[in-house]
């Protein structure tokens, strides 16, 4: 043991830390204006979503009052029709009477290579985690075997899950202990960092397993080599030793939220990827300080690890070389993107797209489809006081032609919710003249629009953005393309702070916003209410019938997810001690009619857990839901969770297959 070294103590709660100290304004108190607003959001979009919600084959179109048809919800039973289950706090999944729930793909399952078995006492190598699930399943998507066709499959296809960060108590036997790092641990937690592909099919029994051997199974972790694509491809900014051409990076990192795209792609979301690097220099790079990365140490201290390698010297992004293209000062300008993954081609190189712009991504979310039109694509950024991001495609939607490219070309906007209920996306575009004044007039200077989505953050502080309490998941409506993100909390805010937008000072609780686009998807005007308080029961939301009850109190709203038959799932991801001293038990999901706001408790995690990712099978009748950080709480020789394996077992990141014993449609 070197002489060196020293015992770790590494925080798993500052992962989203305030790095927005901007000046930029926060707006004066509510509110009565609101209420004119509300009312034209439950004239207008309530009866639309009513009529669909309700099964009628009849809908408004945008633009008469002739009937079209639209899609069917596939179920006739009534939705919400399940009862309410309590909050709760046991070791295990609870779910509503007539609901069964298994755990399915644990971490450390053997998914490719040679298959290696999980070793209960969490002793297996470097290589082998190469091959097995990743550690702390996130954001999630179901992909039918027949996506790139009719997508009818509900019996077969690819599960494809993020892996947003790993447990030092529990990754290794006796977890994270000294500094320098050992360089095969140091491997071992950047591959349980990442992407999981998993070929899955339902048995004869009608539970599901994954496809052993096939080509379609796949680990794509934080150091699978990547691609930049879009303008900062090629930038000064993104020199590396590694790419002196400044095309290429290796790995995604914190994995949080994802997306998918109309042409069967997954989206994985890059968030507290700052914390991995370290930059020790006087001045940093604004690229680096707006975003929180660290002067001390990374949140793992990879940068240590020996015997030394370039795979772990380049998380740090000190200025130790001769220039850019011999050192990693730039490697954190190679994080903060959406990366797009191909899961029906092995072989595809992930691409980083990067006029999404670069911030703590979330998830990201489709707006309704338009052919012909622009895609839109929503993204929040989750720290306390940053925003909520719009893109707008320059190329149009073709159903037969859409791809990445798509995302490759386009604005990217930024949220200002004004406190008349009204709202306006403003353009982060270095030739828009309104941008360029706004930077001139703040002594602020892009070199090109490379340097505006390097610095995305930036960009959004100087167009007068509205901050907000940590924006999380985004869900659009099926029908009406209705846009909803949680907000998380935000326990700093002050009474000064609060705007109609962020009504709640020291807001521990987390509410729901969303809004309507004016016109068309990719308008540059919207119309917003809040949908939702979060908080214990009898917490009511203001100018709606909303009152809590024990049947859906909840705090710290995070996954959000729209099902086809226009129900709003939300998931909770309460802290340890929220969960532990607080009115709601564990965390947990509930599920909304987004029209009535009628909300039913529908899951209850097991100890210490984050309920988040959500998919399902097109017949909705399987339903797919991911348990990060079961047993958080837990030291190397004490684990507070033993789910999913019982027994004394050490607490296992999973996903959970939520199916109706009479077979019927989940949420009915
Ligand atoms: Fe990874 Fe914002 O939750
Ligand atoms: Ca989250
Ligand atoms: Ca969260
Ligand atoms: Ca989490």
């Amino acid at each position: 043991m070197s002489d060196q070294s020293k015992h770790v103590s590494i925080d798993n709660s500052g992962v989203d830390p305030q790095t927005n100290f901007s000046l930029n304004p926060t707006f004066a108190a509510i509110v009565d204006s609101r209420m004119a607003r509300r009312n034209f959001l439950k004239g207008s979009v309530g009866a639309a979503v009513a009529a669909f919600i309700g099964g009628s084959l009849v809908g408004c179109s945008s633009d008469d009052d002739e009937p079209v048809a639209v899609v069917p919800p596939v179920t006739a039973a009534p939705l919400l029709g399940f009862t309410a289950i309590a909050a709760g706090r046991s070791d295990s999944i609870v779910v509503p009477e007539g609901y069964t729930a298994r755990a399915f793909l644990p971490w450390g399952t053997p998914l490719t290579g040679s298959y290696p078995a999980f070793l209960a006492d969490a002793s297996n190598t470097g290589e082998d985690q190469e091959q097995q699930v990743g550690m702390h399943h996130d954001g999630m998507h179901f992909f039918p075997i027949d996506a790139r066709s009719n997508g009818e499959s509900s019996t077969e296809g690819l599960l494809v899950f993020n892996h947003e960060y790993i447990d030092n108590n529990l990754v290794h036997t006796n977890g994270i202990e000294t500094v320098p790092r050992i360089a095969d641990e140091a491997r071992k937690e950047i591959a349980a960092h990442g992407v999981s592909v998993a070929h899955i099919q339902q048995q004869a029994d009608s539970s599901w397993a994954l496809v052993n051997n096939s080509p379609f199974n796949r680990r794509i972790t934080g150091a699978t080599p990547m691609e930049l694509a879009g303008p900062v491809r090629g930038s000064a900014n993104v020199v590396t030793k590694y790419s002196p051409d400044g095309s290429r990076t290796r790995g995604t990192l914190n994995n949080c939220g994802n997306g998918y795209t109309p042409w069967g792609t997954y989206l994985t979301c890059e968030e507290n990827w700052a914390g991995y690097f370290v930059n020790t220099d006087a001045d940093k790079p604004r690229e680096h300080s707006r975003y929180g990365v660290s002067g001390s140490n990374g949140r793992y201290f990879w940068e240590t690890a020996t015997p030394t390698a370039d795979q772990y010297q380049r998380f740090n992004a000190s200025k130790v070389g001769a220039d850019a293209t011999e050192d990693y000062r730039n490697e954190p300008n190679t994080f903060g993107w959406i990366v797009e993954i191909d899961p029906f081609n092995p072989d595809s190189v992930p691409q980083k797209r990067t006029a999404l712009g670069r911030f703590g991504h979330e998830g990201i979310i489709f707006g309704k489809l338009e052919e012909g039109k622009p895609v839109v694509l929503y993204s929040g950024d989750d720290s306390r006081y940053e925003y909520i991001y719009k893109f707008v495609s320059s190329a149009p939607y073709y159903k037969t032609t859409a791809g990445g490219h798509l995302l490759n070309d386009g604005t990217l906007y930024v949220a200002r919710f004004n406190d008349d209920g009204s709202g306006e996306w403003l353009p982060l575009d270095i030739n828009n003249t309104d941008f360029a004044t706004k930077a001139a007039e703040a002594g602020v200077n892009f070199n090109d629009q490379a340097d505006v989505l390097l610095n995305t953050r930036l960009a959004a502080d100087i167009s007068g953005a509205t901050k907000m309490d940590r924006p999380e998941w985004g869900a659009v409506h099926p029908e009406t393309g209705e846009v909803y993100f949680t907000l998380t909390n935000n326990s700093r805010r002050t009474e000064e702070q609060t705007d109609a937008a962020n009504p709640r000072a020291a807001n521990v609780t987390g509410h729901i916003i969303r809004w309507n686009e004016r016109d068309t998807q990719a308008a540059t005007t919207f119309d917003w209410d809040i949908f939702l308080l979060a908080g214990d029961v009898g917490t009511a939301t203001p100018g709606t019938e909303l009152t809590l009850t024990a049947d859906n109190h909840l705090a710290s709203p995070d996954g959000l997810w729209f099902d086809k038959n226009g129900l709003l799932w939300i998931q909770t991801d309460m802290s340890g001690s929220q969960q532990g001293e607080g009115p709601y038990g564990n965390n947990q999901m509930l599920v909304a009619d987004p029209v009535t706001r009628n909300i039913k408790r529908f899951l209850v995690g097991p100890t210490d857990c984050e309920v988040t990712g959500i998919s399902a099978t097109p017949d909705m009748k399987t339903l797919f839901v991911n348990i990060q950080h079961p047993g958080d709480r837990s030291k190397p020789d004490n684990f507070t969770s033993h789910w999913p394996d019982g027994g004394n077992s050490r607490p296992r990141s999973a996903t959970v297959i939520v199916t109706k014993d009479d077979g019927g449609v989940i949420g009915s």
